[in-house]
C-alpha cells in the first residue's frame, strides 16, 4: 500500500536548547532563512507524502502560523509588486495538507505518535522528527518507504553514533542482510556505553505498519519516565520483523547546539547567493594569522559552559 501519511512529532520541550526554547519551538530555529521544520516538510513531500499530522504542544503556535496563509503580509507584498516574495510566501501555505493534534503533556515520543492514531486509520505511515534535517538526493523517508514496499514491514533509519553518545539513542542489535539493511534482533533505549549492543543508533526517520500503535499502547513509561518509542518498536519486532536501514545522506540533529551550528555552516556554504563569501570568511577567521575571534573571548554564551 502506498504511503501518503506522515506524523511529525514536535511537542518536545527542547531542553537541550534552552533558554531560546522557553518561548520558541526548536523546530522554528532558522537555517539561514527557512525554519528547520520547513526542510522536514519538504523531505516528506519529496517522498510522496501528501497528508501531514503535526503533533504539537504549548508554545508551538508559530509552527501553525508558519504554514498558514498570511493575508496582511500577502496584501503588503502584492501592493508593492514584490511578486517573487509573494509567491514564496504563498507556496509555503499551499505546500501540503497539514493537520494539528495536541499532545497534552510531553510524555515521550511514543506517546506523541500514539496521539495521531485516529488520523492514521489503519494505514502504514512515516514518522519524521521535527528537529532532524537529512540532506540527500533521494530523501531518507523515501529510502525507508522503498524498504517497506519491498518487505511489507516497518523500517527505521540508523547510523553509527560515537561510542560516548550511545546513551542518547535507541541502539540496535541487528543481523546484517544485504548491504545497508539489518534485521533487528533487539533495540535498547539510551543504554550505558558498556551495555550497548552496538553503536548503531536510530535517528529521526521511521516507516511503521499500523500495528505499532497497539505496541506503544501496551508500553509502560520507560527511561526518563517517558513512553519510549523504542520500547514500542521492540514489542513490534516480537510480532513482525522490523528492519533497520543505514540510510544514505547527511543528518543534522538541530535539536543539539553543535548539530545546529554545523547545519548553519554547511547550508550557508552551499547557499547560492552567499556561499562563496561565507567560505572566504571562514578561511579568514581560521587562518593562523587571525587572533581576533579565537582569543580573547569577546562574549560568552551558554554553549561556552
Ligand atoms: P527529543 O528528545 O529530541 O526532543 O525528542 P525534546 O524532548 O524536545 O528535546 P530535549 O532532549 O529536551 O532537548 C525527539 C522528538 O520527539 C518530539 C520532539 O519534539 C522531537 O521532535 N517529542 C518528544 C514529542 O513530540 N513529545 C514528547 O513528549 C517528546
Amino acid at each position: 500500500m502506498k504511503i501518503t501519511k506522515a506524523v511529525i512529532p514536535s511537542a518536545g520541550l527542547g531542553t537541550r536548547f534552552l533558554p531560546v526554547t522557553k518561548s520558541m519551538p526548536k523546530e522554528m530555529l532558522p537555517i539561514i532563512d527557512k525554519p528547520v521544520i520547513h526542510y522536514v516538510v519538504e523531505e516528506a513531500i519529496e517522498s510522496g507524502i501528501d497528508d501531514i499530522i503535526f503533533v504539537t504542544g504549548r508554545n508551538k503556535r508559530s509552527i501553525e502560523d508558519y504554514f498558514d496563509e498570511s493575508p496582511e503580509l500577502e496584501m503588503h507584498l502584492k501592493d508593492r509588486h514584490k511578486d517573487d516574495l509573494l509567491k514564496m510566501v504563498q507556496d509555503i501555505s499551499s505546500m501540503v495538507d497539514i493537520h494539528y493534534i495536541r499532545q497534552k503533556e510531553p510524555r515521550g515520543l511514543g506517546d506523541a505518535i500514539l496521539t495521531a492514531r485516529k488520523h492514521i486509520s489503519g494505514d502504514p505511515f512515516a514518522v519524521l522528527l521535527g528537529d532532524d534535517i537529512i540532506v540527500n538526493g533521494k530523501p531518507c523517508t523515501q529510502q525507508l518507504i522503498e524498504i517497506h514496499e519491498k518487505y511489507g514491514r516497518s523500517a527505521i533509519a540508523v547510523e553509527d553514533v560515537p561510542q560516548d553518545k550511545v546513551s542518547s539513542y535507541g541502539i540496535i542489535k541487528g543481523t546484517p542482510l544485504d548491504g545497508s539493511l539489518y534485521s533487528i534482533e533487539d533495540i535498547v533505549e539510551k543504554p550505558e556505553p558498556a551495555d550497548a549492543p552496538s553503536n548503531i543508533g536510530a535517528i529521526g526517520r521511521y516507516v511503521f505498519t499500523p500495528e505499532i500503535f497497539d505496541c506503544i499502547e501496551k508500553t509502560t513509561a520507560g527511561v526518563g519516565g517517558e513512553v519510549q518509542l523504542t520500547d514500542g518498536i521492540r514489542m513490534l519486532n516480537d510480532i513482525q520483523n522490523v528492519y533497520a536501514y543505514r540510510f544514505t545522506g547527511r543528518r543534522y540533529d538541530t535539536g543539539d547546539k553543535l548539530g545546529y551550528v554545523k547545519a548553519i555552516i554547511d547550508f550557508a556554504m552551499r547557499n547560492e547567493g552567499m556561499g562563496e563569501q561565507v567560505r572566504k570568511y571562514l578561511e579568514e577567521v581560521l587562518s593562523p594569522e587571525s587572533t581576533e575571534i579565537r582569543s580573547p573571548r569577546s562574549g560568552k554564551c551558554s554553549c561556552d559552559e
